[in-house]
């Protein structure tokens, strides 16, 4: 991978199952960045943005939101993480940072798709013109069984999409249905086998060059 100046940052999303260890694999690939001289901005959905706060009261179960509800609030919650003016995707792209998220609209595709209309769901995000398409999805694949294992022993409140290892069963599978609809999308699928560094390579080995 070559290391350049003044061009547009890489644009790297993470996704998988809640305890799948997205967090311990973009800490990973962040620090190897930085260490080749990249300037790196790690971000998340949901954001620390109003609409952030709304999506968390609803995965808290505090105020029931309907699938299509949660959609629209995703999508907002996505502008407003790409255009706001002081510390957006898009500006931070155009800055040169590589911006490394975790989770983007690839999360509302399982997760809102699963009990909504998937087509719709896809079509406002993809067709948003202000939300950016990343240039690279790593999805860490991990059994639901582990996951829900790892989420229970974290002995955390469980929001309400980590509460049943049937529903992570499902959206595993959602998100396996619609990467095999993204064939214009760079989405590589990490099977979660061997230590931490070991993944890491494998993710570390798919980032695209800077164009
Ligand atoms: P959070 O605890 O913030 O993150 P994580 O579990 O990844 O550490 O929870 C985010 C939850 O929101 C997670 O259960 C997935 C869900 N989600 C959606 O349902 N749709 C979306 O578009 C996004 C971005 C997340």
């Amino acid at each position: 991978m070559s290391v350049k100046t003044n061009s547009r940052g890489r644009f790297i999303v993470f996704e998988g199952l809640d305890g799948s260890g997205k967090s311990t694999q973009m800490n990973l690939l962040c620090e190897r960045l930085q260490r080749e001289g990249r300037k790196v901005y790690r971000t998340a959905e949901p954001t620390e943005l109003t609409t952030g706060g709304l999506i968390r009261d609803a995965l808290a179960g505090n105020y029931a939101r309907t699938p299509e509800e949660l959609s629209a609030l995703f999508l907002s919650d996505r502008i407003a993480h790409n255009v706001n003016p002081q510390n957006g995707i898009i500006k931070l792209l155009n800055e040169g940072y590589d911006v490394v998220c975790d989770r983007y609209y690839y999360s509302s595709f399982a997760y809102q798709g699963m009990d909504s209309d998937l087509d719709w769901v896809m079509a406002m995000n993809v067709n948003c013109p202000t939300v950016t398409k990343p240039d690279v999805c790593f999805f860490i694949d991990v059994p639901s069984d582990v996951c829900k294992g790892r989420v229970d022993k974290r002995g955390a409140f469980l929001e309400i999409f980590e509460r049943e290892e049937g529903t992570l069963s499902r959206i595993r599978k959602k998100y396996l249905e619609v990467f095999e609809r993204l064939c214009n999308d760079n989405i590589v699928i990490i099977e979660s086998v061997g230590s931490p560094e070991e993944v890491a390579e494998k993710v570390f080995a798919n980032v695209p060059d800077i164009k």
